[in-house]
């Protein structure tokens, strides 16, 4: 039960998160930022848990409000890379077991994580990590149906899920992952698609990668909502956010 305080500061929060949503001026800087960073990699900067992870600090807050409200049992990552996102849920996870009385090591809470390549040192970084117990760790590409099909047999009926979307950034593979996964996560849970924001940044900034303007995890998630009402943009996340690497990417489950 919450306070008056605690609601009137809620409410107070709601309506400067909106305001803060329609400055454009603020909106335009948070962009620009994210350009002006991109080629000294600001994104690759940070760990967690002696863990490199490649997310922007605004996301990983995020990650960890939706986590705490939602309280998964499984958490499914698509994109490995360092394991640092792997180690975020991880430790996330542990927490959620001790403050409901769990001993995390019995509870059954997993983070699933699945990479085409786990490179030898980050799989012996995983494998030595203290964490280690609570994850799965899944080498494939996440749209192969085998793969999918593995990832489904840890997951049980009766567990709340929570997916996240981080490995190819195509249009065509985003499209494919969310098929695969987002019928896995549970209603008032999320589907976070990363990576959306390169349909914002100008034409030709990733020269090296299959994705661009007009084929990104954005215009995927565009059209798959079109087939999906059970989901919607979260857009108080991105509101709040604005420096964020997945605006129009935080799909919440509605039913
Ligand atoms: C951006 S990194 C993931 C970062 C990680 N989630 C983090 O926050 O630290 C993308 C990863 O996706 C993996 N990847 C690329 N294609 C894939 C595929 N088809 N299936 C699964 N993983 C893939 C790459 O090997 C790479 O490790």
């Amino acid at each position: 039960m919450k306070t008056p305080q605690e609601l009137a500061f809620q409410a107070e929060k709601a309506t400067l998160v909106a305001q803060q949503g329609e400055n454009q001026k603020a909106r335009e800087l948070a962009l620009e930022f994210l350009n002006e960073t991109g080629n000294t990699k600001y994104a690759y900067h940070f760990s967690w848990i002696n863990r490199p992870i490649v997310q922007l600090p605004q996301d990983i807050v995020a990650f960890q409000e939706i986590v705490s409200s939602v309280q998964p049992d499984i958490i499914i990552e698509t994109g490995v890379a360092h394991g640092g996102s792997l180690a975020l849920s991880a430790s996330l996870l542990c927490l959620l077991d001790v403050m409901e009385g769990l001993n995390p090591r019995q509870s059954s809470r997993k983070v699933i994580g699945v990479d085409i390549e786990i490179r030898p040192h980050n799989r012996k970084a995983l494998d030595e990590h203290p964490l280690r117990f609570k994850m799965e760790l899944i080498e494939g590409s996440s749209i192969d149906p085998k793969i999918i099909q593995q990832v489904k047999s840890h997951v049980q009926s009766s567990e709340r899920v929570l997916v996240s979307l981080d490995s190819n950034h195509t249009h065509e593979h985003v499209m494919a992952e969310l098929n695969a996964y987002a019928s896995l996560v549970t209603a008032g849970s999320y589907c976070i698609v990363f990576d959306t924001v390169i349909e914002d940044l100008p034409a030709g900034s990733f020269p090296d990668r299959a994705w661009d303007v007009g084929n990104n995890p954005k215009t995927a998630v565009h059209e798959w909502l079109k087939s999906h009402p059970e989901f919607a943009i979260d857009k108080d996340i991105d509101n709040k956010l604005l420096i964020s690497v997945a605006p129009d990417g935080y799909l919440k489950r509605i039913f």
